[in-house]
């Protein structure tokens, strides 16, 4: 338990079919998963709620026992939108209030009306021959004026930012009447995030780690090789056997005792059980560093390379 109540492990419903979603949330409430971490990009809402539903139905959980997190896409920024995006965002879901609302990317892009296209993910008119994004110019104190009068109202009852860096952060702390209350960032053992992890702690703000496990996340998109994956890194092979757990484990092990939450997510039950697991064992401070020590700052996840390749727009935000 971080802030509040939300569970360190969060189930993660990036890339997960909308035809496969209602079941895999489902599953995942019954293993014991109580933190959902979804979005409008996901384009799987509707099938969240559906499970979420459904296990409440069949009395696997509450409501209130659950905590549920999605995010505002790149196109709401405008004050005049945010409203309106959490609301669709809500009734996809069949719920009347959101645990957590989180600005998706530092990145404000053209409004695309509802019912034009949604999610209208990144380009703004796919039709054209060469589509593109198009870039909005909202600033984002706006749009964070915007995520205060969510949690104002209640359909939000905490606020916070992904894919922030440092300057983004400071910046934000500098001009919030109501503080951002979880950073989450793409965080693995190739990319330790060590200084914004420290800059957000020293904020009080709760650190979630999407990508835990690295390449994993980004083999069938194409964005990383099987050769990069952390789990076949000779470091933590070894830990795992001596401990007698999965790679995965020891990884995601290695999230949790430095202090972040995670984001894991698998379609297969065992893996859901496997990734859940991993509060009945511990690492060594010299564990912690070896793994620690792994770091290679490889970013899988960054708009300043995919943005180009795939939308013809470049756009990068962290260097
Ligand atoms: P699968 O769903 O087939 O289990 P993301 O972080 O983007 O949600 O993706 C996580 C990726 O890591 C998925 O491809 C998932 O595959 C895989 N994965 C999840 N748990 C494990 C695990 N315990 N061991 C190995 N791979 C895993």
């Amino acid at each position: 338990m971080l802030i509040d109540d939300m569970p360190a492990i969060g189930f993660g419903l990036w890339k997960i079919s909308p035809d496969d979603c209602a079941k895999a949330v489902y599953e995942a409430l019954k293993v014991g998963y109580r933190h959902l971490d979804s979005a409008c990009d996901y384009g799987n809402e509707k099938a969240v709620g559906e499970g979420i539903k459904k296990a409440i139905k069949d009395g696997l959980c509450e409501r209130e026992e659950l905590w549920v997190t999605s995010k505002l896409w790149n196109t709401y920024h405008g004050q005049e939108h945010v409203g309106a995006a959490l609301q669709r965002t809500l009734d996809d879901l069949q719920l009347d209030y959101l645990d957590l609302y989180l600005i998706h990317f530092p990145i404000a892009l053209e409004f695309v009306e509802f019912d034009v296209r949604y999610p209208p993910e990144w380009v703004f008119d796919p039709r054209q021959d060469t589509p593109t994004m198009k870039p909005s110019g909202v600033p984002l104190h706006e749009t964070w004026a915007a995520m205060e009068a969510m949690q104002d109202s209640g359909l939000a009852k905490h606020i916070g930012v992904c894919n922030y860096n440092t300057g983004l952060l400071h910046d934000l702390m500098a001009y919030a009447k109501r503080k951002p209350e979880v950073l989450q960032i793409e965080s693995h053992p190739y990319l330790t995030q060590e200084k914004l992890i420290r800059l957000a702690k020293q904020y009080n703000i709760v650190v979630t780690a999407f990508s835990p496990l690295g390449a994993a996340s980004y083999l069938q998109l194409d964005m990383a090789a099987a050769k990069e994956s952390v789990l076949n890194s000779s470091v933590v092979v070894s830990i795992a056997a001596r401990l007698n757990r999965t790679a995965a484990q020891v990884v995601l092990r290695w999230g949790i005792q430095r202090g972040t939450s995670l984001l894991t997510k698998s379609t297969g039950i065992d893996r859901m059980h496997e990734n859940i697991s991993l509060f009945d064992f511990e690492l060594t401070e010299d564990d912690m560093s070896a793994i620690s020590g792994l770091n290679i700052n490889r970013r899988f996840n960054d708009p300043g390379d995919f943005c180009e390749g795939a939308f013809n727009t470049f756009y990068p935000i962290y260097n």
